[in-house]
């Protein structure tokens, strides 16, 4: 693909998924204000946003078999939480922001864990061993 199309299909990606994310915590919102109806809307109107990230999301990578895509994501959640978000914390730091630094610690923390899990994953892909998973749900800074 041309690098100016590449960079204008990454650039739907983020926005596109930038909208889900935006849309499911403005249908958390309505249904708070007893407003299920506009939730209802914003949930339709994320799923569609949600399709379309994932067809740029596939225009930019593809998906391989699981346990090479077990490999990646190890790979990606050692490098966000020892390199990216490390940086970023650093820098929230020295600008003085305290809650984005809160927050990219708290997540570096959790990608740390995700890393774990990839992990064991890996080496127990044919076991398929079951295991019950905590996600913390606080989606606000
Ligand atoms: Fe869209
Ligand atoms: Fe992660």
């Amino acid at each position: 693909m041309k690098e100016r199309t590449a960079s204008n299909v990454h650039e739907a990606f983020v926005g596109e998924a930038k909208a889900y994310q935006r849309l499911l915590m403005f249908a958390k919102k309505a249904e708070e204000e007893e407003l299920p109806q506009i939730a209802h809307l914003f949930r339709a109107v994320a799923a569609a946003e949600g399709v379309h990230s994932r067809r740029h999301f596939a225009l930019l990578e593809s998906v391989a078999d699981t346990q090479t895509n077990l490999e990646r994501v190890f790979q990606s959640e050692n490098a966000v939480n020892g390199v990216h978000y490390l940086r970023m914390l650093q820098e929230a730091e020295q600008d003085g922001e305290e809650t984005a630094a809160l927050v990219f610690s708290q997540a570096r923390d959790v990608e740390a864990e995700h890393a774990n899990l990839y992990k064991r994953a890996l080496n127990d892909v044919i076991a398929q061993r079951s295991t019950e998973y905590y996600v913390c749900t606080i989606d606000r800074a």
